[in-house]
């Protein structure tokens, strides 16, 4: 049983208060198979006791030495410890003005001396159930107003992550966009330069044969001369090969441009924004692609993918995933460190590791890392969202993300996930 139940069950405590012990005795034997009795012979007592213990009531005399019963129940009132037990008048006052005055003071009721015991019994009673009734409805509105509090922090963080969320949706939409804009170009400029591989080659072709004819029909040596000579001024040995060499450098430029759009038109793809047979080791591909392409990006990055089958998935949100995680790893390890993929099966689910040898994560922050606006980052370098966000996609994907770190040994994020989802 605990204690709570314990203190329950205890019977309530009621104090009387009178000068005369017989009415004292009388008062107490009526009440004591019910309550706990508690006795006072004056009002200094009766103030001490109530200060000092828990009590459900207190049956007060008016007229006593020294304090009388108003001046008592003035003092319980204006404490914020006693205020809040009910007072009930046993007088042999009896005017209606007396009573007034005594209910004026405070008093839950006013019972007149000599006062029929049964009486007296149905008055406390009713007291102390209005009392219990009282407390129980306090209780309610505590817990009532933390329910709400509660409510409201959630509603907040439902807000914030919803603005985020959006924010990210409009980058996403804005990169897309940009990387539809950049194709068009692209596509026209890597076909000039193509047809100006070729024709450059051409026109050294001619130049070539201009040489060969030349040789074979013996102009003036003068003009030979010159011819050599302009060569020479125009560097014509250079141009041949830097030409060359300029066009392969800007053709592979601008494979490097075609393959950071094709990139984000995958990762932002809006076919991947349903349920899905996928492999995800593409998703995963695609994200380090964008990801390596975004950011500058100096550490080294190993792949090590085991055999995976498609699973059922919703591949941009588990881009997402992917995402988040190798850009905390890459904070981690800055520049010299090295992030290391790993993907298997094991049974029913595949996982995919993403490890880093960074400087770990600190034992005290471990329970906290999925916590929504969790982050170590100063002000304005993170959110606190990354994980968080993760988390939610991957749980909604019915899997769950395991993490492992030694400080100084870096950290590892395992994602498991279903082959096969049972839709609700
Ligand atoms: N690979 C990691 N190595 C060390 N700490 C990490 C790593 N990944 C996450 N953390 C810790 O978890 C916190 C929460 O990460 P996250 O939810 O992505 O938010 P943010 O990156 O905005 O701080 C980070 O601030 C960091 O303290
Ligand atoms: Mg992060």
């Amino acid at each position: 049983m605990s204690n709570d139940t314990a203190s329950l069950e205890q019977r309530p405590s009621i104090l009387i208060v009178d000068d005369e012990s017989v009415n004292l005795s009388v008062f107490g034997q009526c009440l004591m198979t019910d309550y706990a009795v508690l006795v006072a012979t004056s009002g200094v007592k009766a103030l001490e006791i109530a200060n000092n213990t828990s009590l459900d009531l207190i049956l007060l005399d008016i007229m006593m030495p020294g304090m009388d019963g108003y001046e008592v129940i003035k003092a319980l009132k204006s404490n914020p410890k006693t205020q809040d037990i009910p007072v009930i008048f046993v007088t042999a006052l009896t005017s209606e003005l007396d009573e007034t005055f005594g209910f004026s003071l405070g008093a839950a009721d006013y019972l007149y001396k000599p006062c029929n015991l049964s009486i007296l019994s149905v008055r406390v009673n009713l007291q102390i159930e209005l009392k219990k009734a009282r407390e129980r409805l306090q209780n309610q509105n505590i817990h009532l107003e933390t329910e709400l509090q509660k409510r409201m922090q959630e509603h907040q963080l439902i807000q914030s992550e919803l603005m985020q969320s959006e924010k990210l949706a409009a980058i996403g939409q804005l990169a897309a966009g940009i990387a539809h804009e950049i194709n068009n170009p692209l596509g026209f400029i890597f076909s000039n330069l193509n047809s100006f591989q070729e024709y450059a080659l051409e026109i050294f072709d001619l130049i070539d044969q201009y040489d060969n004819q030349l040789s074979k029909c013996r102009p003036q040596p003068d003009c030979i001369e010159k011819l050599q000579a302009l060569k020479q001024q125009k560097d014509w040995n250079f141009l041949r090969e830097d030409i060359a060499d300029l066009i392969s450098e800007s053709k592979e430029g601008l494979t490097r441009v075609r393959n950071i759009v094709r990139a984000f038109n995958q990762f932002t793809d809006d076919n991947g924004q349903n349920w899905q047979q996928y492999d995800i080791k593409q998703s995963l591909d695609t994200t380090l692609k964008v990801f390596v392409c975004s950011q500058n990006i100096q550490c080294r990055i190993r792949k090590e993918y085991g055999d995976t089958p498609e699973i059922e998935c919703i591949p941009q949100l588990m881009n997402q995933v992917f995402l988040s995680l190798l850009t905390n790893a890459w904070q981690a390890v800055g520049e010299s460190g090295e992030i290391i993929i790993r993907t298997g099966i094991d049974d029913k689910q595949i996982w995919v590791e993403i490890a880093d040898d960074g400087p770990g994560i600190n034992p005290n922050h471990m329970h906290r890392l999925f916590e929504p606006f969790f982050t170590t980052r100063p002000i304005g370098k993170g959110i606190g969202l990354g994980l968080s966000t993760a988390n939610n996609i991957v749980r909604a994907h019915h899997g769950r993300i395991d993490v492992s770190s030694q400080i100084g040994e870096g950290a590892s994020f395992k994602i498991w996930l279903p082959i096969h989802q049972t839709h609700d």
